[in-house]
């Protein structure tokens, strides 16, 4: 089976449906921010706030890499990217030369925005005000429209309903 990549703008739900998407195949799954924080010895915002957010992007593609490569700590058959993470041609790049199935989470700005609000500024560095987030929100859409799946999520639509759309779109059914 194709190994399933998440995408999506923070507050999306991908790491919810990675989830979803592990229990619904019996497969592991990866949050690749749990990756970078597990290698890094740190949390993902501290690693942004210390490091800078290039740093962080090199981690990034390194923890990439190792998911891609099953080098991570297990294999894993689904993996949630940060939402920035497939912004950068070189991270597509890899998803592609490993036959990744790419997923976009097309949530709309005011599902992801109250998200992000519930979870806290502290967890999400780059989404601090309103207006600067929205904008980054809308920079963004043109990368992620380059998935081979678009998945428009309703703000009442569970992860497992995702799931099965992602399964029967992605023609995963096994
Ligand atoms: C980021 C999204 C975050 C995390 C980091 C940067 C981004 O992940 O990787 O804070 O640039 O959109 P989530 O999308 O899981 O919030």
């Amino acid at each position: 089976m194709r190994r399933i990549i998440l995408t999506g703008f923070m507050g999306a739900g991908k790491t919810t449906l990675a989830q979803a998407l592990g229990v619904r195949l019996g497969c592991n799954w990866w949050d690749l921010d749990d990756l970078i924080t597990e290698r890094a010895g740190r949390s993902v915002p501290a690693l942004i706030r210390e490091a800078g957010e290039t740093y962080f992007r090199e981690a990034e593609t390194v923890a990439l890499q190792s998911a891609l490569t099953n080098l991570a700590p297990s294999a894993a058959q689904v993996v949630a990217l940060g939402g920035g993470c497939w912004t950068l041609e070189r991270n597509r790049l890899l998803v592609q030369q490993h036959n990744g199935l790419s997923v976009w989470l097309d949530a709309s700005f005011a599902l992801c925005w109250e998200r992000i609000t519930a979870d806290g500024a502290a967890s999400r560095p780059l989404a601090q005000d309103y207006a600067a987030t929205k904008k980054l929100y809308e920079l963004r859409r043109e990368f992620y429209a380059q998935t081979e799946l678009r998945l428009t999520v309703a703000p009442a639509q569970t992860a497992e309903e995702l799931a099965e759309i992602v399964i029967s779109q992605g023609n995963l059914d096994l």
